[in-house]
């Protein structure tokens, strides 16, 4: 009920509309439409409430609800369902615990996350309606072996996404989104799978939206920064949110009907920040340096190394560095 006032407000911004013409609509009673109202107005709604006019919609709050990114999405099935809360130890950890009893496309969104997770055991931070830390339930009927190749998906649906809204972005490969040498996304993928098939794949994103300096412990700041310190100026994360999910289906779609994966891998080729760069290499204990060639077919990163021989690297199972940094 609640959504279908927001929407009703929305569609009627600027005009006043009488509770009386709501209770009608809706089916329920003018306390009840007050009620509604009331909490709305707890969520962050500004709505004006004038005695004989009845309701008006003045602004909405910073918030990544479906209602408030329905109006940017144009997807089919990815984000058509959205699990929202304020706080959540990680979305991903929640996606796992539903994703069983979902269907494909289904998201988790959480405004903030206690124990938000990173790759390779590392930890995410995540603060308060700064970001967009949010889990894609996928259920894509390839074999196991092929699902680093959804990371590629998720790191291209980003990156378009943001040359979208303008910004100046690169990926690098495989997981990672760049801007001015620095960090602003990670993508954790996570399977649960049998032998030869998938149950399903959690895709967790964290774009570092309008995270100020402050918000990065040392650490992280030496290798991180969010949009809105590399842009000046605050980013509207409703419509960011929705158009990495537009993007991500534009170029999964493909991949589950058709194992066509060329498009998300000519992004990746296109506005990769490693080709032709000399890298490192570091698998567990063990580094190497070599020339970031290309992104192949399969996605995986072609290396050259420094006595001449070339390897084809899986992503998940090695790290990659620039020779002097993280880029
Ligand atoms: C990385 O670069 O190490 C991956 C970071 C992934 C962070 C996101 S935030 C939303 C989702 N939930 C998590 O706990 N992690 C991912």
């Amino acid at each position: 009920m609640k959504e279908k006032i927001i929407k009703l407000l929305k569609e009627n911004k600027d005009n006043f509309i009488s509770g009386e013409k709501v209770s009608e609509l809706f089916g329920v009673s003018r306390t009840a439409i007050w009620k509604y109202i009331n909490t709305l107005k707890e969520e962050g709604y500004e709505i004006e409430s004038v005695s004989r006019k009845g309701y008006r919609l003045i602004s909405s709050p910073d918030i990544l609800t479906y209602e408030e990114i329905e109006s940017w999405l144009n997807t089919d099935y990815i984000g058509r369902k959205v699990y929202y809360y304020n706080i959540l130890s990680s979305t991903n950890m929640e996606a796992k615990k539903i994703a069983p009893s979902e269907k494909e496309g289904t998201i988790v969104v959480a405004e903030s996350q206690t124990a938000g997770r990173g790759r390779l055991g590392r930890s995410w931070q995540s603060p308060k309606e700064k970001g967009i830390w949010m889990s894609i339930i996928l259920k894509p009927k390839v074999n196991p072996i092929h699902v680093a190749r959804v990371t590629l998906i998720g790191a291209a649906a980003v990156n378009l996404a943001l040359r979208d809204i303008g910004v100046d972005s690169y990926i690098k490969w495989p997981n990672d989104i760049v801007i001015n040498g620095k960090k602003v996304c990670g993508i954790l993928t996570e399977m649960s799978s049998e032998l030869n098939m998938i149950n399903y794949v959690i895709m967790g994103i964290g774009i570092n939206v309008n995270l100020e300096d402050e918000d990065f412990c040392e650490e992280v700041s030496k290798v991180g920064t969010s949009l809105k310190i590399e842009t000046g100026g605050k980013v509207n994360r409703k419509k960011l949110l929705a158009k990495v999910l537009n993007r991500f289906e534009e170029l999964y779609t493909p991949f589950v009907e058709n194992n066509d994966l060329s498009k998300a891998i000519n992004i990746c080729r296109k506005d990769s920040i490693l080709i032709g760069k000399e890298v490192r290499i570091i698998t567990g204990k063990e580094e190497k340096i070599g020339i970031a060639m290309d992104i192949n077919e399969d996605g995986k990163l072609v290396v050259k190394y420094e006595n001449g021989e070339i390897e084809n690297l899986l992503s998940g199972e090695v790290s990659v560095r620039g020779l002097r940094g993280y880029v």
